[in-house]
């Protein structure tokens, strides 16, 4: 086998390009289009025969469009000799559909998982997975790394005094524990519901806030609307100010105004979805992803 080279999606050529220069490894292109139809059209543009390929593709939105590319570009790399195939995909899409929600739903992230196997993907490198129960989804090899080393130098440098650190909603508090811990603040949580899909609202703080700063720390802000509520309802519950870090920044549109607008202040993420301009202050993953890559390289 080669030594390892960096395939680099459509869905974030930038990172592919980090990635690769931090790994010391090969960059090959490839030109992803489409055909008129709406069919996706792509071609891998070097040479891939025998290599160990690192093929880099976040499936952020449009998600339906990159989980295609990435499925075809794997199956390109097999069909061009490639020795193995290794997707790295530091934002999952489907993620959060795990479970079936009510009858007559799918299991989405179970089916995206397939998809990514039968096109001939031999082990997937993931970045915070929207719960690590995800992990079992997976038949292939799978590498499920933590953003804290990536987000916690941003969120000291803001050196906020009497820090709380916040989970929006339940399924967070693991996370919002592990920072927590690294900051040695106490922790708070917001009890959140979703009375219907992409919509969020908080019933509950629990935990100590008042005159707090608190930060909250979720996997993902999508339509901003979770990190919307939770600051609300921080605010009515006499928090001194509300910071949030999120790991993906999959930003639909207006989320980053909402979540301004809920009174949040400081804002950060990290670069695992390619920014589309938004002014956010951003934690860099290639590194995380470089030192994945350097660990699996002929093994
Ligand atoms: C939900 O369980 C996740 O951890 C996020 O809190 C949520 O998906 C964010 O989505 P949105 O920004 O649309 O509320």
């Amino acid at each position: 086998m080669q030594a390892p080279a960096v395939l680099a999606g459509d869905a974030h050529p930038a990172l592919a390009r980090r990635v690769a220069e931090l790994a010391g490894a090969r960059l090959v292109p490839a030109a992803v289009s489409a055909f008129a139809d709406g069919e996706t059209r792509l071609r891998i543009e070097g040479e891939v025969r025998d290599a160990d390929l690192y093929l880099v593709q976040p499936t952020s939105p449009p998600v339906n469009e990159r989980l295609v590319a990435l499925a075809l570009l794997a199956d390109a790399a097999r069909a061009a000799g490639a020795a193995r195939v290794t997707a790295v995909v530091p934002y999952f899409g489907y993620a959060r559909q795990d479970v079936r929600k009510g009858p007559g739903e799918p299991r989405s992230a179970q089916v995206a998982a397939r998809i990514l196997e039968c096109a001939g993907i031999d082990r997937l490198v993931a970045l915070e997975l929207h719960s690590p129960a995800l992990e079992a989804a997976f038949r292939i090899p799978l590498v499920h790394l933590a953003a804290d080393e990536a987000a916690l130098p941003i969120i000291k440098a803001w050196r906020l005094p009497g820090l709380t650190v916040v989970s929006p909603d339940a399924g967070g508090m693991k996370r919002a524990q592990r920072y927590a811990g690294a900051l040695g603040a106490p922790l708070a949580v917001v009890a959140k519901t979703r009375p219907q899909p992409d919509a969020a609202a908080a019933t509950a703080v629990l935990g100590e806030v008042r005159g707090r700063q608190c930060l909250i720390v979720d996997d993902m802000a999508s339509t901003g609307r979770t990190l919307a509520a939770a600051a609300e309802a921080l605010r009515a519950a006499g928090a001194a100010a509300v910071h949030a870090f999120f790991v993906h920044a999959v930003m639909a549109p207006g989320a980053l105004e909402r979540i301004r607008a809920a009174g949040v202040q400081r804002i950060a993420a990290t670069d695992s979805v390619a920014p589309q301009g938004e002014s956010l202050e951003r934690a860099e993953v290639a590194p995380l992803l470089a030192r994945a890559l350097a660990e699996l390289a002929g093994h």
